[in-house]
């Protein structure tokens, strides 16, 4: 029956959209954008960001959706064979896989944020940390708890590594069950639920009012305008414009191989111009909207401007772990609210994850021809095996190299290598026919050239600017205690062995196809 079909047809159109919703809004909605705004000046930050959004984020975001769909008419579910398909040069395929190596390499980190805030649900509900009244007690509290120091409020690391391996099986438990039957349902479940407890905590937020009569300045209202007063007199300041480009891949997805992945499930007929617009807008309102006034605009109004700014600079973590659980413990129902930021904080978390793993999961599928049952598990025992290193040696930066090389850097160069692959290599002409082709939206034609020309310019002002600022520094490990110098060494031999596996593994994946359609 003709109506049965277009009722099915629109539920897995949704199915693939709240995939993707849950493959992009993730812990960078609610965490790193309010640390980058704040840390950016606020107001300075946002107009960066907007123009960011729409000359890189959405080009990008339409580009890897007609990049997956086409991959997956061609039984390519990872970006390696998809570049193959755009470019018949043995070097593509090593380009792509960059595509496996940087979600897979991210996820080794991400899960282990992720089983936190899954700690941290249970101690809210529990009430485990109230009581632990100041923000330099409560970074105790975190760092014992992540195991960085012994003290009176965790002897061991045993419950923050209950909580990663409950994370690491519920997640795997969801990859075993493939993407309509665990990713697409995940997302039905867990994208609603998060914009429910979302809106009521930024209403709860929006009504704290001046918690304290003492400090009148502190205030929802002065809040707010932190991060809604523009300033544009800070536009010519090159940090703040990298840090809000980085913010954009990060937060979309886009540029680690993740969502071509997403899309090669789509079918001939499914929308890439409406599908990658829903995905972008509903990532921005979950965190424009809701990531941008529940953590900034509490912090004001309870620690006032310049503490929040202070918070800011040390990261990501004091924010979401720190400073909130202080709130928690001030207002009335305090164990539910905190139960629900972090429940809300565990959604995002675990549906990036899952989008994580699945570039890696392809390469074997599609490559190899193996079976999803033993793909999960040869996934699972590698992502075990190469998180303990990111676990143990926390407290000596293992993770924040990790983050800085292939959580920002990377990112931005496998976004130029892609946008030139697939405008300039495959040809703009023919990739503006698969971005818009059966579109039910007409995508402005400007947007063709942005893709061609502004993209890339774009992209490599930022690569340049970035190897100018950041890269030496890190490179030389400026700012590296001596003693961490061993472990930081550590991780990039990690990565770079990594690098070389997935060489090697695509190269003979090279050729062979998936068996779907
Ligand atoms: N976009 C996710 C976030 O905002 C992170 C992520 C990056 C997920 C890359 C999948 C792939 O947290």
């Amino acid at each position: 029956m003709p109506a049965i079909n277009k009722r099915e047809k629109w539920a897995s159109k949704i199915g693939l959209i709240l995939a993707l919703a849950g493959n992009a809004i993730g812990l960078g909605n609610f965490l790193r954008f309010p640390v980058q705004a704040a840390e950016n000046g606020g107001g300075a930050f946002m107009i960066p960001y907007f123009v960011a959004l729409i000359i890189m984020g959405i080009p990008l975001m339409w580009a890897e959706c007609a990049i997956g769909r086409m991959g997956g008419r061609y039984g390519q579910g990872h970006t390696a064979g998809m570049f193959e398909l755009m470019w018949r040069h043995p070097c593509s395929k090593y380009l792509g896989m960059l595509g496996i190596f940087i979600p897979f390499t991210i996820a080794l980190y991400y899960i282990y944020i992720t089983s936190w805030t899954l700690a941290y649900g249970y101690f809210s509900l529990t009430g485990d940390y109230f009581g632990v009244a100041t923000r330099e007690t409560m970074g105790a509290y975190l760092r014992g708890f992540q195991g960085v120091e012994s003290n009176q409020y965790f002897s061991s690391i045993s419950p923050s590594y209950l909580a990663y391996l409950t994370t690491l099986g519920m997640s795997l438990y969801i990859v075993y069950h493939g993407i309509s039957g665990g990713i697409e349902r995940l997302g039905k479940i867990a994208m609603p639920l998060l914009f429910l407890i979302g809106v009521a905590l930024a209403v709860r937020v929006l009504t704290f009012g001046t918690p304290d009569p003492n400090y009148p300045e502190n205030n929802v209202l002065n809040g707010l305008g932190f991060v809604w007063n523009p300033q544009p007199e800070r536009l010519t300041n090159p940090t703040i414009w990298l840090a809000a480009a980085g913010q954009i891949f990060f937060t979309l997805s886009v540029a680690t191989g993740a969502i071509p992945t997403y899309t090669s499930y789509m079918r001939e007929e499914d929308d890439v111009a409406l599908t990658g617009l829903s995905t972008a807008g509903l990532n921005e309102l979950a965190e424009v909207v809701l990531g941008g006034t529940i953590a900034i605009t509490a912090a004001v109004a309870f620690f006032g401007l310049a503490e929040t700014e202070e918070i800011a600079r040390r990261g990501a973590f004091d924010l979401g772990f720190q400073a909130l659980p202080m709130i928690f413990q001030k207002i009335p129902l305090g164990h539910l609210f905190g139960a629900l930021w972090f429940l809300l904080l565990f959604f995002a978390g675990v549906t990036s994850v899952v989008a994580l793993t699945q570039p890696v999961m392809a390469l074997f599928q599609d490559g190899f021809g193996w079976s999803r049952g033993k793909t999960t598990c040869v996934v699972l025992a590698a992502l075990f095996l190469l998180t303990q290193p990111v676990i143990f040696f926390l407290k000596h930066g293992f993770l924040d190299e990790l983050d800085f090389w292939v959580g920002s850097f990377a990112l931005v160069f496998f976004a130029l290598i892609e946008t030139i692959q697939f405008a300039w290599v495959f040809g703009m002409e023919r990739g503006w026919n698969e971005i818009t082709r059966g579109a039910a939206i007409s995508v402005p034609r400007p947007f063709y050239y942005v893709i061609k020309y502004v993209t890339p310019l774009f992209l490599l002002f930022i690569l340049a600017a970035w190897a100018v600022q950041d890269v030496p520094n890190k490179i030389f490990m400026v700012g590296v205690k001596p003693e961490d110098a061993p472990y930081v060494w550590g991780a990039r031999g990690m990565m770079i062995a990594l690098l070389l596996v997935f060489g090697f593994l695509v190269k003979i994946a090279s050729g062979k196809k998936g068996e779907r359609s």
